[in-house]
């Protein structure tokens, strides 16, 4: 999604304000722009494509001016193309926006009617637009945006710049994030912390209706109704390692390598001292009290809700209804008592999933978050908000977040075994005595990194691929289908093993690879079965699995990777790694833009 940067700085703003940009290249972009004052004076530079673009730009036309805003454009209203790319500017007033102005067709007509012009196709030029005629009937730069704030509805997050005024920027929130970072005389305000991170480590964020006059040393939030409003200022403890590829050619490479530590460190943060049992910090839920769970995620994290709902049924035996948030949020569906609401999301942040939670706000009897981003919506409107400690996720490939909301998610799906009394202590303490050897299994399973760069490579050339699953290899094989959709672009499509002769089997032939996730289980049998009707009929069968499937159903495929051996209920975890590693070379061997694939966003925060 769209990125939004500003400083009120001591040194040249144009050079800060791409840097910036850079750390939020990750949410996904289209196009991007900057606004500086200089001598009083509002001019802006913008470029479609990369930033490298806009650089080169500023290097033939140089920005001068040390306050500016900027902006990474990821289209909604309107192409990417120079004209619809932020910042928007009209007379005296440069603005840059994340999110969707839902009502901006009604004001752009009240604005036509007024005789005035437009050059964009963008919601946002509107609230320039707006601004401006405000400013020209009187009002000064701050009354005039909060005026034209009060007549805006969506979701959005806004900064603004007026000409004349190099000690002023204005912000403000509603339904997407912002942050102030505090600096010595300087000020500075961002989508996210990771866009100051070179900045400041001070940082308050704006919360839901929230505005913000900054200065170089003063600033001032007011509430949605407009009262003074007390924010905290924290120190964010942004590793610079995070964010960082850390020696990887792509960050979605460093974060699959990190799965091992980042997934020992969330199992330790959930285990009670003696190891034995899981222990929720600073909180509890019992799940005895509870009949029924809703789970409801977008993309990634909604495979993270589906394997879920065979740990907690299979495990606790809980009923779970899972959804994804955007068929969740509009089709009302009936929350009975006793429900516990459960929302999964990396970046806390998803459009949907906080709709989602607002729905179930006052009917569920518990609502709680799964989330990376502990300061983030979705882990605010909580009553109970779980950090997956993943650490920053950059590349839009969801990777360790998935993991490690499996982890949490497994743990919790442990807790409700335990706290509804259908594990025993023992059967409790050894499931987690075997999930904190997980961390070694990952990194023998990280070591066949060479075997699926070569099994990538062959299905680079594929047009489709089929991904089959059976059991909690299900979800696996839909996120092995997403993640390689997203940044191979290659077409891929997930089913359950069991459901191929009921339709998809019509697609194979020999050109369509079928890469089949099946561990040695006891469902194995029947995934071999269903790989006997796929090589019958020329297909050509990647199978992921382990030493012992391997050497009883490995014969006549195309090709085979082998992973170490895991209990069962740790499967989904452990092939998580083969689907990464698999999408991952894919896309290496295609050429694409493994980080920031065309079209997508890190973070979707419109509808
Ligand atoms: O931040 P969230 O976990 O709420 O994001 C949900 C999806 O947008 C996300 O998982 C998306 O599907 C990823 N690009 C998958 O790799």
């Amino acid at each position: 999604m769209c990125g939004i940067v500003g400083v009120l700085g001591n040194h040249e703003a144009a050079p800060i304000l791409v840097e910036a940009l850079k750390r939020l290249e990750y949410r996904g972009y289209d196009s991007a722009g900057i606004a500086t004052i200089n001598n009083g004076t509002l001019d802006r530079r913008r470029a479609v494509g990369k930033l490298v673009n806009l650089s080169d730009l500023l290097v033939h036309d140089p920005l001068l001016g040390k306050s500016g805003i900027g902006h990474t454009r990821w289209a909604t209203h309107g192409a990417p193309s120079v004209d619809n790319a932020h910042p928007h500017q009209a007379g005296p007033v440069a603005v840059v926006h994340n999110g969707i102005i839902e009502n901006f067709r009604d004001l752009r007509s009240e604005l036509a009617e007024a005789g005035i012009r437009f050059v964009t196709e963008t919601d946002t030029e509107t609230v320039a637009l707006m601004t401006q005629r405000y400013m020209s009937e009187g009002l000064a730069p701050v009354d005039a945006a909060r005026k034209t704030l009060s007549r805006l509805e969506g979701a959005f997050a806004l900064a603004f710049l007026f000409e004349g005024e190099e000690d002023l920027i204005f912000a403000a929130r509603k339904g997407s994030p912002l942050a102030i970072g505090h600096g010595e005389g300087e000020m500075f305000v961002g989508s996210d912390a990771i866009a100051l991170a070179q900045m400041t480590d001070q940082i308050t964020y704006l919360e839901e209706g929230d505005s913000a006059v900054l200065a170089r040393n003063s600033l001032e939030i007011r509430n949605e109704a407009g009262e003074i409003a007390n924010r905290e200022k924290r120190q964010i403890h942004m590793d610079q390692a995070q964010i960082d590829k850390g020696g990887h050619k792509h960050f979605m490479a460093k974060e699959i390598a990190e799965q091992p530590t980042v997934i020992g460190e969330a199992v330790r943060h959930y285990l009670s001292n003696d190891g034995k049992s899981v222990a929720l910090p600073g909180a509890d839920i019992d799940f005895a009290g509870i009949d029924r769970l809703v789970m409801v995620a977008c993309g990634t994290a909604y495979y993270a809700c589906m394997t879920a709902k065979y740990w907690f049924e299979q495990l606790a035996r809980i009923p779970v209804e899972i959804d994804i948030a955007s068929e969740f949020r509009y089709r009302e569906p009936p929350i009975p008592v006793r429900t516990l609401a459960l929302f999964v999301s990396q970046s806390g942040e998803t459009a949907d999933t906080l709709a989602a939670l607002r729905y179930c706000e006052g009917k569920a009897d518990k609502i709680v978050s799964v989330v990376n981003v502990p300061e983030s919506s979705i882990a605010r409107e909580s009553d109970l908000a779980l950090p997956i400690l993943a650490g920053t996720e950059i590349g839009v490939a969801s990777t360790k977040a998935f993991t490690c909301q499996l982890t949490v998610l497994l743990m919790l799906a442990l807790k409700a075994a335990s706290d509804r009394g259908e594990m025993s202590e023992g059967e409790i303490a050894a499931t987690l005595g075997e999930l904190q050897t997980l961390p070694g299994i990952l990194n023998a399973a990280l070591e066949r990194e060479g075997a699926l760069r070569a099994s990538a490579r062959k299905l680079a050339e594929a047009r489709d691929i089929l991904f089959l699953g059976r059991g909690l290899m299900y979800p696996l094989a839909l996120e092995g289908a997403l993640k390689l959709k997203e940044i191979s672009y290659i077409h891929a499509e997930a089913y359950a093993s069991g459901e191929l002769k009921h339709g998809p089997i019509a697609l194979i032939d020999k050109h369509v690879p079928v890469v089949v996730m099946a561990p040695k289980d006891g469902l194995f049998d029947k995934t071999v079965s269903n790989m006997q009707e796929v090589m019958a009929r020329n297909g050509k069968v990647l199978l992921i699995t382990d030493s012992d499937g391997a050497s009883e159903g490995a014969q006549g495929v195309w090709d085979v990777v082998t992973l170490p051996a895991v209990d069962d209920v740790l499967a989904p975890i452990l092939y998580a790694i083969p689907a990464q590693l698999l999408a991952y070379h894919t896309a290496v061997a295609k050429g694409t833009d493994v980080d920031q694939p065309r079209n997508l966003a890190k973070s979707v925060t419109v509808e």
